[in-house]
């Protein structure tokens, strides 16, 4: 009997340290509920071989090795998720746990100054490290957990021993489910006339892209690159929409088709994105009393209490309109121009909160963030058209 469990045993062991199956146990240990698990707990002690490079999080040093994805990172709006609009509102009346919003931006304990305690109070955070919460979104807070990274499996053969004690390499480490925890609010949370304030993997995973294994990082990291273009970028939004005009005598129609987002157009409630059609004259001025604008985006009040309108494109989908040319000038051109606004709701906000400051506002943070937001529009798209109405 206590023979037979032995010899179990000792064909056991061999089985069990070869690297097959060292890392079939470890992909079974991988969950992404594990994985975001939020505050994401302390990283503790780093293991007794590592030097100060390894057991560094600062995405500097990590950047010292991973050069192509550091720089690709510094270029991200995730390396910049505690930038002044966030930071400069932390203390103010509405955020009464500042862990509500780091949570998602800048996820890790090292990164708040405040925790909960075992018996539920925000206390004094002794493992809080500043220089890391602001930089953001940073490498450890997607890859290492307790010391320990955790990637996908490698395109190209692997390194021999690499350092940090090697990796745990994860088969579906790219797939939607990875963005899900910060990109989409779970059923119980805020809704804005019976609609999830934020809902993309949700709209991701109802569109056909999901059939087809078209995953977030497909289109936000190709070839693995850490560049995350969104809406801020308007060669990537070009990439996802399809925009044609056709003009019959005074009038113009647009079609803008969602051919490449895999959300709605756009996502989220903070941008505005404008269609304005308008006489030029002679002179080449806009004659005022001629423009018309037409607009795409859920557009909501700063209090989030209602929508004025949701006209966002879902994937696949086409909204089209029309402009009516007045001819009341002659020799002069009609012009469509289509402007993204991507931070339009924070732009009103800012400016409210600048107009009439609350307490605990760090209005010198706000002011910097009102001002980036002011010059991230730009133009998408711009046609002209001759007009040759007869002088009356
Ligand atoms: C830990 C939370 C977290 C995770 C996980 C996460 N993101 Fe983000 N993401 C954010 C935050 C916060 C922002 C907003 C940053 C800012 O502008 O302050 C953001 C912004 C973005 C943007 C916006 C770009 C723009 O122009 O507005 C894109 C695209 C994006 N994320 C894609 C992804 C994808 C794809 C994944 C999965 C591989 C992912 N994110 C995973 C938190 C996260
Ligand atoms: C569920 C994840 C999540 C939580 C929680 C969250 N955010 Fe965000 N935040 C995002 C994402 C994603 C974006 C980018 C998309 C957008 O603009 O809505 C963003 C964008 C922003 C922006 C505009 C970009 C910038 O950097 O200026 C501000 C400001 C902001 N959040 C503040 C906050 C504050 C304050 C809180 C806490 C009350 C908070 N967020 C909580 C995910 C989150
Ligand atoms: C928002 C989460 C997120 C952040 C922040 C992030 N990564 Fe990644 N990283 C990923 C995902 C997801 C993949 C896998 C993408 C895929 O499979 O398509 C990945 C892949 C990698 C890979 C494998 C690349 C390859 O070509 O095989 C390395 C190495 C890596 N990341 C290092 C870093 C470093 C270094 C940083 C900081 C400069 C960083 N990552 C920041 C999510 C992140
Ligand atoms: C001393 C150099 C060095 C430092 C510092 C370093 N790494 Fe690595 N890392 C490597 C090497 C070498 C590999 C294995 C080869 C590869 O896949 O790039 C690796 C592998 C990885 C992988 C797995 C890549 C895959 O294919 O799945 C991830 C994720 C990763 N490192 C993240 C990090 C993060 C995050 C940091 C900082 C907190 C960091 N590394 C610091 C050298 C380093
Ligand atoms: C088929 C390609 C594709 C897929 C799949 C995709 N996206 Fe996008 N995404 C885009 C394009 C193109 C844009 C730029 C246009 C826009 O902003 O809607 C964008 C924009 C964004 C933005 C900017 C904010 C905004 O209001 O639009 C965020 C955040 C984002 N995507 C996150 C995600 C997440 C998370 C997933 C997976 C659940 C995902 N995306 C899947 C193509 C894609």
């Amino acid at each position: 009997m206590l023979k037979g469990r032995f010899l179990i045993l000792l064909f056991l062991i061999p089985i069990f340290t070869t690297t097959a199956w060292t890392k079939i146990c470890w992909a079974v240990d991988f969950s992404f509920k594990e994985h975001w698990k939020f505050p994401i707990p302390p990283q503790g002690d780093p293991p007794k071989n590592f030097s100060d490079l390894e057991a560094s999080l600062d995405p500097d040093d990590c950047g010292t090795c991973h050069e192509t994805q550091y720089e690709d990172w510094k270029t991200s709006r995730h390396s910049k998720s505690m930038g002044p609009g966030v930071a400069g509102q932390l203390h103010s009346p509405w955020v009464n746990n500042p862990l509500t919003c780091t949570k998602c931006h800048t996820p890790l304990a090292e990164q708040s100054s405040k925790k909960i305690s075992p018996d539920g109070y925000l206390t004094k955070n002794p493992n809080y490290l500043p220089e890391l919460r602001s930089q953001g979104l940073i490498c450890a807070g997607c890859h290492v957990r307790r010391h320990i990274r955790y990637g996908p499996k490698p395109l190209t053969g692997k390194v021999k021993n690499p350092p940090h004690n090697s990796f745990v390499e994860v088969e579906n480490f790219g797939n939607s489910k990875f963005c899900k925890p910060c990109h989409q609010f779970d059923p119980g949370e805020y809704r804005i006339n019976g609609k999830l304030l934020q809902n993309t993997y949700e709209e991701w995973k109802n569109s056909p892209y999901l059939k087809k294994g078209i995953h977030c990082t497909d289109c936000h990291m190709p070839e693995r690159r850490h560049i995350w273009q969104g809406i801020h970028n308007p060669e990537m939004v070009k990439k996802g929409v399809k925009i044609e005009t056709t003009r019959e005598g005074t009038d113009v129609s647009f079609k803008i088709t969602n051919s490449g987002v895999g959300h709605n157009f756009p996502t989220y409630v903070t941008p505005k994105i404008v269609i304005r059609g308008s006489v030029f004259d002679k002179n080449g001025t806009e004659v005022l009393r001629s423009v018309e604008e037409k607009f795409i985006g859920w557009n909501i009040p700063l209090n989030l209490s209602k929508e004025w309108y949701d006209t966002r494109i879902p994937p696949g989908k086409t909204l089209s309109g029309k402009f009516k040319i007045n001819p009341i000038t002659a020799g002069g051109k009609f012009r469509i121009t289509i402007r993204v606004f991507p931070d339009d709701f924070y732009s009103r906000f800012f400016k409210a909160l600048l107009d009439n400051p609350p307490n605990g506002i760090d209005t010198k943070k706000i002011k910097e963030a009102y001002n980036e937001t002011q010059k991230s529009n730009y133009i998408l798209f711009e046609k002209y058209w001759d007009l040759s109405f007869k002088e009356k």
